[in-house]
């Protein structure tokens, strides 16, 4: 049995004050409500302290949205894994269509990030996904093998405990067209069966595999009921605080 993770992205969005009011403003939105569900929330590197610090004591863990694979050293702008691990982070999100497309991050790239998030205890949440024109041409399942594939090439099943991988299709990403509950099945059974083959059977049906791409609460219950699809890496819609619940409710 796989619990359902719904993990918000905040992308680049809130700075300390409006982070605050939204982290609040969850939490007491999820007070007192029985879940069965994990909550993970990933704002800027300039909010994780203080988020780190209002989410203690309630079921909500935090997330960051990129880091470097090196441990430390003279690579400015960059954030380690340490870093992270010290700030009170759980989860990473790597190879995000964003990283890929507008800053030039490679699978060889998201490999050697995925291998060190491992290595240094944080659970991967790592982004796959095919763009238009690839799924137009018929394309789609070869770009997520081969994402797959190159993504984690070399790293064992028990390195990968704790992976997440979360199928986000480019075309659905901050365009308001999600996926067809359909659609997004489709891909994930194909990833399930992947994955088993890469690596065995039980570790693929143990696998969270969460769909990302214009989740909303309109239509993250149909989603989210699919068998293959273990919950959301939401966007747009994490960023009121109410949308945010209401998915989480819905994956109940
Ligand atoms: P939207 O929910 O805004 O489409 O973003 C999805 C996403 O990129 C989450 O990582």
């Amino acid at each position: 049995m796989r619990t359902k993770i719904v993990a918000g992205n905040w992308k680049m969005n809130n700075d300390i004050n409006s982070s605050i009011t939204l982290i609040n403003d969850i939490k007491n939105g999820l007070a007192q409500k029985e879940l069965n569900v994990k909550v993970v929330i990933c704002p800027p590197f300039t909010s994780l302290s203080i988020a780190s610090e209002l989410i203690k004591n309630t079921p909500i863990k935090l997330g960051a949205q990129n880091m470097y694979f090196e441990k430390s050293g003279a690579f400015t702008g960059e954030i380690s894994p340490l870093m992270l691990k010290s700030v009170g982070c759980e989860y990473v999100i790597l190879g995000h269509s964003e990283r890929r497309t507008i800053f030039g991050e490679t699978n060889q790239l998201i490999n050697k990030k995925i291998k060190s998030a491992v290595d240094n205890g944080l659970k991967p949440i790592f982004c796959i996904g095919e763009t238009l024109e690839e799924r137009e041409l018929g394309k789609t399942f070869e770009v997520v093998e081969t994402q797959i594939r190159e993504g984690l090439q070399g790293i064992s099943e028990t390195e990968l405990s704790d992976l997440i991988i979360a199928y986000e299709p480019v075309w659905a990403i901050g365009t308001g067209k999600n996926a067809t509950p359909e659609q997004a099945e489709e891909v994930h059974l194909f990833i399930r069966d992947l994955i088993s083959k890469i690596y065995s059977q039980k570790f693929a049906e143990n696998l969270i595999i969460q769909y990302g791409g214009s989740v909303k609460p309109e239509n993250s219950k149909d989603l989210m009921s699919k068998p293959n699809i273990d919950g959301a890496l939401v966007g747009g819609a994490c960023l009121i605080a109410d949308s945010f619940i209401k998915i989480i409710e819905s994956a109940q």
